[in-house]
């Protein structure tokens, strides 16, 4: 008798417990999915590479993932602006990104960001 009173208590502990992982669970799993979204870079089939040969980009593939628009604006202003002519062009980038479509537009058009330098500047 005396060891009825601890199981009945566990068992209706269980009986809170069970429904509310099974209620919580979709909502954990999107906090979670959530999370990892953030950190998600372009996969390798979503971008075209490189040819392999290319081991590097013009700096660092993480400076150029969430910079490179600062980089040519600078490039831009040395050239336009100085006449100061570098290694770093934007005639350069299709050498190794040979398609505009299958790599900077797949990233553009994922947001909607329609840059208006190929009007002037070739890059096919
Ligand atoms: C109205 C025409 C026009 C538009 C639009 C334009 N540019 Fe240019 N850009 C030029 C000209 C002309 C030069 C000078 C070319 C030279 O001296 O080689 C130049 C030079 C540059 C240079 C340095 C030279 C090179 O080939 O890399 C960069 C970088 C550049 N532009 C980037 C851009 C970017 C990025 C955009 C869009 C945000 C853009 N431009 C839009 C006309 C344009
Ligand atoms: C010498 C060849 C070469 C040139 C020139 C070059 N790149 Fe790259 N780029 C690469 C390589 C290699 C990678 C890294 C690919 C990898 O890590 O799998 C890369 C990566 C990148 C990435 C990051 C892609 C990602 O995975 O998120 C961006 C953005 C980029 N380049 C933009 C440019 C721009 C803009 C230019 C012109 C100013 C340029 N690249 C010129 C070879 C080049
Ligand atoms: C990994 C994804 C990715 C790739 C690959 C990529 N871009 Fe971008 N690019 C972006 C994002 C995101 C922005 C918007 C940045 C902002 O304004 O905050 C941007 C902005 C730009 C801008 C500035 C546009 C403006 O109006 O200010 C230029 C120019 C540009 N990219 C050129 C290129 C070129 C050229 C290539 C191919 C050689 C390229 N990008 C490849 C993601 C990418």
């Amino acid at each position: 008798m005396m060891s009825e009173e601890p199981l009945r208590r566990r068992r209706s502990a269980l009986i809170v417990a069970v429904p509310a992982v099974i209620l919580l669970a979709p909502l954990g799993y999107s906090v979670v999915s959530a999370l990892f979204a953030r950190e998600t870079v372009p996969s390798p089939t979503f971008l075209e590479r490189p040819d392999p040969m290319y081991e590097n980009c013009v700096k660092e593939t993480t400076y150029m993932r969430y910079h490179h628009w600062e980089l040519l604006r600078a490039v831009r202003e040395e050239v336009v602006r100085y006449g100061e002519r570098g290694e770093i062009g934007l005639h350069k980038c299709m050498e190794c990104h040979k398609s505009r479509e299958r790599f900077c537009n797949q990233c553009h058009d994922a947001v909607s960001l329609y840059p208006d330098c190929f009007g002037c500047h070739y890059y096919p």
